[in-house]
């Protein structure tokens, strides 16, 4: 499998018509690195990741991956660049009159010239690599939502991508079936070393998966940084979301009115929780971003803020404390 890549996203706007879906979203996606995207519904989070795949144009800004603009590639780059993708909808988008083999070989045989009988290996290499080994000819009506979801992931690998994008993988699964599926994604992104995108409204999801945490709110992308920042973040509309709680700028109608806010504002003060543990990948299995993910946020870790800085320093296992004991033992750290 391919090597994960970067995605640099710089001033990237989204218009329909007169209405404005968000703008200037800059940010950039490390290579193999797990991240994740939040906000209300409606904000454009669906809308974000069709300008990646190049099904929506946006306004202005770029895209960059491997030195081509996606923004402005003509149309046969772009037909190159969106073979690097693999994308899972969120439900699965199986053909429901196909079993889940002929479903996971259809883009082989859409998009490659490969024989059937390497077609079958790719497709149970796959079938195997999400658990599904023996469910091959069933229908995906005959089948779990959770089941429906790793055979859309199976789909979604079998082209090799570099970029695997996830709009919601776990709406309507139980608190179970999302840990499962939680921790296939970060087996898989230790198999293939691609860089991920998930869409997600579970918190746990957010608070445990990905290596970074982005933001959408207010037609802007309000924050994106390592988990450690986010997740240790006290910005109110941060905070609120990644906590899952009802107090904070963020409304039924997604923004509350002023006076429910200053109604609040004399409550208790609230205290971000301390981290929880990221996922690691099952045994045997390692994930190459981690080493190199590390390395980045030990250049960064001055401009972080105190909480963001210890949460880094304590997530760091003891070979790390070693190779990285002069950052450590800065005394800004302590
Ligand atoms: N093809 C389209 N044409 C016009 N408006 C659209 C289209 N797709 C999405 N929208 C609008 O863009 C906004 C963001 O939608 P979406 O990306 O689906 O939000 P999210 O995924 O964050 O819930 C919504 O107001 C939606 O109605
Ligand atoms: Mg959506």
């Amino acid at each position: 499998m391919g090597t994960g890549v970067t995605i640099e996203v710089s001033g990237l706007s989204k218009w329909f018509g007169r209405a404005n879906v968000w703008s200037d979203v800059t940010f950039t996606m490390p290579p193999g690195e797990v991240s994740v995207l939040l906000g209300p519904s409606g904000t454009g989070k669906s809308v974000f990741l069709k300008c990646l795949i190049g099904l929506l144009k946006p306004e202005t800004g770029s895209i960059f991956i491997h030195d081509t603009d996606l923004v402005s590639a003509r149309a046969e780059q772009l037909y190159d660049i969106r073979k690097l993708f693999g994308v899972l909808f969120q439900d699965g988008a199986l053909f429901g009159s196909m079993n889940l083999f002929d479903n996971i070989a259809f883009p082989l045989r859409e998009h490659t010239r490969k024989g059937e009988r390497e077609i079958r290996d790719i497709v149970m290499e796959k079938v195997d690599m999400v658990g599904l080994t023996g469910d091959e000819d069933k229908l995906p009506g005959e089948i779990s939502g959770g089941m429906r979801k790793r055979a859309g992931l199976a789909r979604a690998l079998v082209l090799e991508p570099e970029i695997v994008l996830f709009d919601e993988p776990d709406s309507g699964l139980d608190p179970v079936r999302t840990a499962y599926l939680n921790q296939l994604i970060i087996d898989l992104n230790a198999k293939t070393d691609a860089t991920f995108l998930i869409v997600t409204h579970d918190i746990n999801t957010a608070q445990t998966v990905p290596d970074n945490i982005g933001i959408m709110y207010h037609k802007h992308l309000a924050m994106f940084g390592p988990r450690e920042l986010l997740l240790t973040s006290e910005d109110p509309v941060v905070a609120q979301f990644l906590n899952g709680r009802r107090e904070g700028p963020i409304g039924m109608s997604e923004e509350k009115d002023a006076d429910e806010q200053a109604a609040e504002n004399g409550r208790t003060r609230f205290t971000v929780p301390s981290m929880k543990p990221q996922l690691r990948a099952s045994g045997g299995l390692e994930r190459k971003a981690v080493a190199r993910r590390m390395q980045r946020v030990m250049n960064m870790v001055h401009e972080l803020p105190p909480r963001a800085r210890h949460a880094v320093v304590d997530s760091l296992d003891e070979g790390d404390r070693v190779r990285y004991r002069d950052v450590i033992g800065d005394a800004r750290l302590a």
